[in-house]
């Protein structure tokens, strides 16, 4: 069982991601961060609480987190993800109110609550997660691990950007925290480009129509939310439910310890992500190979589960 705090930015993946945890034994979710990236961290919040309410689970505290990254101004994402952040899928609003504690505070009282238990998944900008480093210097060694969705490593034919040619969107959004983050220590797994853009991995309306006529409130919210982004995309792209499933089977995909450089500032190679000659030092496990037919038959079984 992974005791798991999650900072995320629903976001339609994100959200996939927070339904496929839902119905996993094998991830037990203690508490949610949310931060600006795909959307306003007012609207990252909301959705959050409205996906967790939906699906029976406003007992798991939200914290809200950063409204920017560290020191340059939001460039969201809702051209991609709609008005609302997921797909305009009309989730009513939410009853619960936000955990007092800011997101940073909530990240490091966690972690020092259970040094060592705590795995943090991280599937959007690393503002948070930085925030919470420099608050408190020894939570990335209290950390079980870190299992982030981010980068384009250039490891397969995909690996390369989506928002610049050559950078993924949550470390691009916030270079400087995702900079700090990759050089803090904490053991990271990180899922980028490389796999997530695989084909294999995407849904399309064909495997929607192995889940159409069930009747479940998870099956509902998540074929309204694939829905939105085959009509307007094409098809699904699993990011960040593909970091979520490091956790549920670690067969799905194959990792390479590297050492990375992470592209700071505001020139052309903004949030590279850029795999150097290995000193063994730093070294962190990137995703380099995916089963996207086993990931997708597992993503589909389990959110059919009552
Ligand atoms: O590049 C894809 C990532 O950026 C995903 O986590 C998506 O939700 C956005 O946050
Ligand atoms: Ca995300």
């Amino acid at each position: 069982m992974n005791k798991v705090v999650w900072d995320m930015d629903p976001g339609i993946d994100d959200a996939l991601a927070l339904i496929l945890a839902l119905k996993s034994p094998e991830v037990r979710v203690v508490g949610i961060t949310t931060v600006a990236g795909n959307a306003p961290v007012e609207m990252t919040s909301v959705n959050a609480c409205r996906v967790l309410e939906y699906l029976g689970a406003a007992n798991i505290p939200v914290a809200r987190g950063a409204a920017h990254p560290l020191n340059r101004p939001l460039e969201d994402a809702l051209s991609y993800h709609g008005s609302d952040g997921l797909g305009n899928c009309g989730l009513p609003m939410p009853l619960t109110s936000l955990h007092p504690l800011k997101a940073w505070d909530f990240l490091v009282r966690s972690v020092l609550d259970a040094p060592g238990e705590v795995t943090l998944v991280a599937t959007g900008p690393l503002t948070n997660v930085a925030s919470a480093f420099k608050l408190q210097p020894k939570l990335p060694e209290l950390l079980a691990r870190l299992v982030l969705m981010g980068g384009a490593y250039s490891l397969t034919p995909y690996g390369k950007g989506n928002r610049t040619t050559f950078a993924e969107f949550n470390i691009w959004e916030d270079p400087e925290a995702a900079h700090m983050v990759f050089n803090s220590g904490v053991d990271i797994f990180a899922v980028g480009l490389d796999v997530t853009m695989d084909p294999s991995t995407c849904l399309s309306n064909q495997h929607l129509e192995q889940i159409r006529d069930r009747n479940t409130k998870a099956v509902r919210l998540a074929a309204q939310l694939v829905e939105y982004e085959v009509k307007y995309h094409g098809c699904c792209r699993m990011h960040d439910p593909l970091a979520l499933a490091v956790l549920l089977d670690d067969s799905l995909l194959d990792f390479t310890l590297a050492k990375v450089e992470v592209v700071k500032g505001n020139n052309w190679d903004r949030g590279i992500t850029r795999i150097l000659p290995s000193d063994n030092l730093q070294l962190i496990h990137v995703a380099s190979a995916v089963d996207g037919h086993r990931f997708l038959k597992l993503f589909l079984s389990r959110i059919l589960e009552e």
